[in-house]
C-alpha cells in the first residue's frame, strides 16, 4: 500500500494585522496590540509563511492539518483575512483546522468563526450546521479527530480547555469507532503537557486518561512555537504527540524559524507505520528537508 501523506502546520499568526478601531482595543486586546507593534510583527512574517506554504503545496500532501492561532487579536477583519489565507492553502475538503487561543483572544461572534466553519466541520455535519467539537473527518486511511481548546482568558493567560462536554463527546466518539482499524489523528491547539501553567491545557489529565483507554495513533498540536515530540501512554503502547514551530516565524530568542511536518502513513500487514519528515527554514534561508524519523509502528492485533 502506498503511503498517505498528512502535512501539519500551525500558528501562522497572520500578518499584516488589520488596523484596529479604537473601540476594539479594550482590555486584553490593548496589551496584545502593543505587543504586536513592539515585537511580534517582526517575528511573524507573511513572506515567510507564503514561502513555507508554497513548499508544502509542492509536496502534494494527501491532506493538510492546521492547529490554530491563525490570527492575533481576534479582530473581525482578521477572520476575513484568515478565510482568504485558508483558501490559498487548500479547499475545505483538503484542509482540517482546529482553533487556537488567539482565535478566541476575546469572546468572538458566530459571524466571525462561521467564516472558517467549512474547515472545521465533521463529515456527518450538514452545510450550514453550527460548529461543534469534537468533529470527525475521514480522509484516506485516516480518521481525523478535531477538538477545540480555544477559550477566552484573562490578560497574560493563554490556557486552553476542552471542558466536560467535549471530553464526554470524545469518549462517545471513540466508543463508536472502536472497531475501525483506521489511523487516528487527534488535532488540538494546546500541547498535552506544559511546564508553564499560564499557557497549559487545564484539563490535560482528563484527556490523557481518555487516550490511555482509547486508541489514538498520533497527536498533533501547536501553541508552543517549537519543535517537540512527547510520548503518552495508550492502550497499544506509547503515542507520539508532535508540536511544530510557528509557520510564519523568523528565529528569535530560543524560538526556531518556521517549519512544518509531513507524516507518511502506511499499513504494513496488521500494523500502521508512521514516518515524520520535517521541512523548514535553515538559517533563515530557503526551505529544505531537515530529517526523517520513523515515529512508531502500531501493532493493531
Ligand atoms: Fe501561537
Ligand atoms: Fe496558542
Amino acid at each position: 500500500m502506498t503511503a498517505f501523506t498528512l502535512a501539519h502546520l500551525s500558528d501562522p499568526h497572520l500578518a499584516p494585522l488589520p488596523a484596529p478601531r479604537l473601540h476594539q482595543l479594550a482590555g486584553k486586546r490593548a496589551l496584545g496590540y502593543l505587543n504586536w507593534r513592539r515585537d511580534r510583527h517582526k517575528i511573524h512574517r507573511r513572506d515567510v509563511l507564503d514561502t513555507l506554504v508554497a513548499d508544502l503545496r509542492a509536496q502534494s500532501p494527501g491532506h493538510i492539518a492546521i492547529t490554530g492561532d491563525l490570527v492575533n487579536l481576534a479582530l473581525p477583519d482578521e477572520f476575513t483575512q484568515a478565510r482568504a489565507w485558508l483558501e490559498s492553502v487548500g479547499a475545505p475538503a483538503d484542509v482540517t483546522l482546529v482553533p487556537g487561543n488567539h482565535d478566541a483572544y476575546v469572546r468572538v461572534t458566530t459571524k466571525q468563526t462561521s467564516q472558517w466553519a467549512e474547515y472545521m466541520r465533521g463529515d456527518s455535519a450538514g452545510t450550514g450546521a453550527p460548529l461543534s467539537f469534537p468533529f470527525l473527518r475521514r480522509r484516506g486511511p485516516l480518521t481525523l479527530i478535531g477538538v477545540s481548546s480555544a477559550v477566552p482568558t484573562r490578560p497574560f493567560m493563554a490556557t486552553g480547555s476542552l471542558r466536560r462536554s467535549q471530553l464526554d463527546m470524545l469518549e462517545q466518539g471513540f466508543s463508536q469507532i472502536a472497531d475501525e482499524p483506521s489511523f487516528r489523528v487527534l488535532l488540538i491547539h494546546h500541547p498535552l503537557s506544559s511546564k508553564a501553567s499560564y499557557k497549559r491545557l487545564t484539563d490535560a489529565d482528563a484527556l490523557l486518561a481518555l487516550i490511555k483507554r482509547h486508541r489514538v495513533d498520533l497527536i498533533l498540536h501547536g501553541h508552543d512555537h517549537v519543535r517537540s515530540t512527547m510520548w503518552f501512554e495508550g492502550p497499544l503502547g506509547r503515542v507520539p504527540a508532535i508540536g511544530v514551530p510557528s509557520a510564519s516565524a523568523t528565529p528569535h530568542r530560543n524560538y526556531p524559524a518556521a517549519a512544518y511536518n509531513l507524516f507518511s502513513i502506511s499499513r504494513e500487514g496488521d500494523s500502521w507505520r508512521c514516518e515524520q519528515r520535517v521541512r523548514g527554514f535553515a538559517d533563515g534561508a530557503a526551505v529544505e528537508k531537515a530529517e526523517v524519523t520513523e515515529l512508531q509502528r502500531v501493532q493493531l492485533i
